[in-house]
């Protein structure tokens, strides 16, 4: 029986042990129990995620309950964190559900009014022992069709990641170094060096976001350099559902939702043991 930790808590002891955490995202009661069940089976630490669109969809106190309902049947760590918040009403709605950590995704702003906003939201969030991750430069999605050197006049400047986490006070920094949310159509280069810089002269815990694709060995190195958190939806969704379409092809006259979705949430939960495993926290709780 545990209940939901900060997501700072969980943060310190990745940096203790150099290794990065899983925040998964959730949209439905099947992929909050895999997610919990996963970690549980390889004692791992976890972070379950929800983004607005997923609050949307299942309703904020469905999301912060099932969370809790299973972080209470669980014998690790469970945070529960929201992915890309963009404003200060949902962030604050999200803590009062019960949250633990909360992402205020300022990036739309330029830099000194994303500081502004982002500090008012850590000093409401520390208050009540809630977490906050910031984000400093733009972490795009692979739909957006950029050439190179676009790509790396994108990617945040050290120097203004380590202002930004200075000046913020933020548990945990997402900054742009290659990544993006969704399909890869070819793989993505890191900047490794971008991470190794700002992790080691503030020590900031660094979120990756857009974990999905990312080549093995580029994770484990990121993972060596500083990063502390790797949030992963799109592989989650294409296993998830690819395990759906197959249950029903197989099974045509099934008219039994569990049928379908059971085997479907078995085989999410060895996707999401894969990840542990490559992230470090599996056995680290
Ligand atoms: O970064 C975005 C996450 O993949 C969540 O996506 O807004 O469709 O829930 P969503
Ligand atoms: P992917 O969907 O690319 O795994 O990105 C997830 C993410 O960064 C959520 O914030
Ligand atoms: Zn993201």
């Amino acid at each position: 029986m545990m209940p939901l930790v900060p997501l700072r808590t969980l943060l310190d002891a990745a940096e203790q042990g150099n290794y990065a955490v899983g925040a998964f995202n959730c949209n439905n009661m099947e992929i909050v129990q895999a997610i919990v069940e996963a970690a549980d089976e390889l004692r791992s630490p976890v972070i379950i995620q929800a983004s607005q669109g997923a609050i949307k969809y299942a309703g904020l106190h469905y999301v912060a309950g099932l969370a809790r309902l299973a972080a209470d049947a669980a014998t690790v760590p469970v945070a529960l964190h929201l992915d890309h918040g963009t404003d200060y009403n949902t962030v604050i709605a999200c803590i009062r559900a019960g949250f633990t950590s909360v992402m205020f995704d300022g990036s739309q702003w330029p830099k000194a009014e994303n500081i502004a906003r982002t500090k008012e939201i850590v000093k409401v969030a520390h208050a009540v022992g809630v977490s906050v991750e910031g984000e400093i430069g733009k972490i795009g999605g692979v739909e957006d069709d950029i050439a190179v050197d676009e790509r790396d006049a994108m990617l945040t400047p050290v120097a203004d990641a380590i202002e930004f986490y200075e000046a913020t006070g933020v548990d945990a920094l997402a900054m742009s170094f290659g990544t993006a949310h969704g399909h890869y159509k070819l793989p993505p280069k890191l900047a490794l060096d971008r991470i190794e810089a700002v992790h080691q002269r503030t020590g900031a815990y660094l979120v990756m976001h857009g974990g999905s694709g990312v080549p093995q060995d580029d994770v484990r190195q990121g993972i060596q350099l500083g990063i502390r958190k790797v949030n992963i939806d799109t592989e989650l969704r294409e296993s998830f559902l690819s395990e759906v379409r197959a249950q029903l092809a197989a099974k045509p006259k099934e008219i039994d939702p569990r049928k379908i979705l059971g085997p479907a949430r078995d085989v999410l939960k060895e996707k999401l043991k894969d990840k542990m495993k490559l992230f470090g926290s599996a056995g680290k709780a």
